[in-house]
């Protein structure tokens, strides 16, 4: 982004830059996406490949996303041609995956103000039924309308630029919403439920089913398709492989560590995902059982009031909380999908601020349009590969983090790997004099490991294993 002298912003220091990419990367990621693949891929499982993946592969793609930003600083349009004329698609590639990403979260982002709306009107314990998500989501004007809230809400947001607008929000946040999660997930390992066979499930069970593997009726097939939705949620909760790390990259300063900043972002982002998996899925365990597991997308909207019910009036005040803080958390990561996309725009078309906004946001209400209208209007239900009924925004959802964003990593870690030096990546990440020492792993992860796995998960993701 320019500043009014014409020049690049960039971040104050590391801190800024931290919460920035931070605010980016927790999201509706980390507390609505992460539980409900976990909760379906069989909990402990997934969990753990996840945990793996992220230290690795995580690591690796984070670190070379921001080196590339900060070495060509351009934004991602651009940036891959400034590494290589011939790998100037890649920029597309990075380009078009947060257009589809972003009409759909805006869909969810509205559903996170209707529930905040809910309980700001006390009106918590209807949101208990599950009929009530329903309802929601079959209506035809209503999910319109908060969508559109939730947009208005981002764009502006965008206006007032990097410093301003990203790293003020995340800096009061973040911190909240951490101490709410940490708070509702010890509080949901106290519950228990007997259903009406005399049967009695506890949270501390549903936490077994959420942190220990079981490998329970796992064929080949299987394992790959978890391995593949771990990797689709690293891609999404860590907002790599769509350019946005990049376009931070550009604004981050050359004296900043790249190595701790990553390494913070990637914790954070985990720990944050890890606690709402804990806050969500014993809850499930409790109220529903196992065969819960398999809600979907509605998962945390069916499950997260259960719990706030069981406290009472209490429960609708931490249900009122909750909801405004994932609201927020949800529009930090809007604006910087946002903002990778319209200075991209900027950059390649020479468009003013104004201009690229007013036609992302036009497109964005066009498409969401649809998403909502998926819901019932365009009612279909697709067979993904691993995904049973999916609707609409299960089907852009499934384009962009399993096919696209593994795609993108490939060809970068091919372009970093093989065509460009990698020494130029592991130079750029070194380059504020800190001794660099996770470097071996980086090149053989990087050259070797992250392209042959993420060619067996794309293979998974068109069904070639069945
Ligand atoms: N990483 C964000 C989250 O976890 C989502 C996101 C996706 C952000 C794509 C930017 C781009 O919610």
């Amino acid at each position: 982004m320019e500043n009014t002298k014409g020049e690049r912003n960039s971040f104050t220091g590391s801190i800024g830059f931290v919460f920035a990419a931070a605010g980016s990367a927790v999201g509706l990621g980390n507390i609505w996406r992460f539980p409900y693949f976990a909760a379906k891929d069989g909990g402990g499982l997934f969990l753990v490949i996840y945990l793996i993946l992220a230290l690795t592969f995580g690591f690796t793609l984070l670190a070379t996303e921001i080196a590339i930003g900060r070495k060509t600083k351009e934004s991602p349009l651009t940036a891959y041609k400034k590494l290589n004329k011939k790998w100037a698609f890649l920029g597309v590639f990075s380009f078009v995956i947060p257009l589809i990403i972003y009409p759909y979260y805006c869909v969810l982002g509205g559903w996170v103000t209707k529930y905040m709306v809910t309980y700001i009107t006390w009106h918590g314990a209807d949101a208990v039924n599950p009929d009530y998500f329903n309802a929601f989501t079959k209506n035809i004007w209503q999910p319109i309308l908060f969508m559109a809230i939730y947009a208005v809400a981002s764009f502006y947001i965008v206006y007032r630029g990097v410093e301003k607008g990203i790293e003020k929000f995340s800096k009061i946040l973040m911190p909240i919403l951490v101490v709410i999660i940490v708070f509702i997930s010890i509080y949901t390992l106290t519950i228990k439920t007997t259903d009406s066979n005399g049967v009695t499930r506890t949270g501390i069970q549903g936490l077994s089913y959420y942190i220990i593997p079981s490998f329970k009726g796992i064929t080949v097939r299987k394992f790959l398709s978890i391995c593949l939705d771990a990797m689709g949620q690293l891609f999404y909760s860590l907002s790599i492989a769509m350019g946005i790390m990049i376009a931070f990259g550009s604004y981050m300063k050359k004296d900043v560590s790249i190595v701790k900043s990553v390494n913070r972002i990637a914790l954070f982002d985990t720990l944050i995902a890890f606690f709402a998996g804990l806050m969500i899925i014993p809850a499930v365990y409790v109220f529903k059982g196992e065969g819960g597991m398999t809600r979907g997308a509605s998962l945390m909207f069916v499950s997260l009031p259960e719990i706030f019910n069981s406290l009472g009036a209490f429960g609708n005040f931490i249900g009122i909380i909750f909801f405004v803080m994932v609201l927020f958390a949800a529009l930090t990561s809007s604006v910087s999908i946002l903002e990778a996309i319209v200075s991209s725009m900027i950059d390649k078309f020479k468009w003013s601020r104004k201009k690229a906004s007013v036609i992302m946001a036009a497109f964005t209400f066009v498409i969401s349009v649809i998403v909502c209208l998926g819901f019932n209007v365009f009612y279909f239900e697709a067979n993904l590969p691993g995904v049973t009924k999916g609707q609409l925004l299960d089907v852009l959802d499934y384009i962009s983090n399993n096919i696209l964003m593994p795609v993108t990593s490939l060809l970068t870690c091919i372009l970093v790997g093989w065509v460009c030096k990698t020494q130029m990546m592991v130079d750029e990440i070194a380059l504020n004099g800190e001794k660099f020492r996770r470097r071996g792993l980086y090149v053989v992860m990087v050259k070797y490991i992250a392209p042959v796995l993420l060619f067996i998960l794309l293979l998974t993701s068109f069904g070639v294993f069945g």
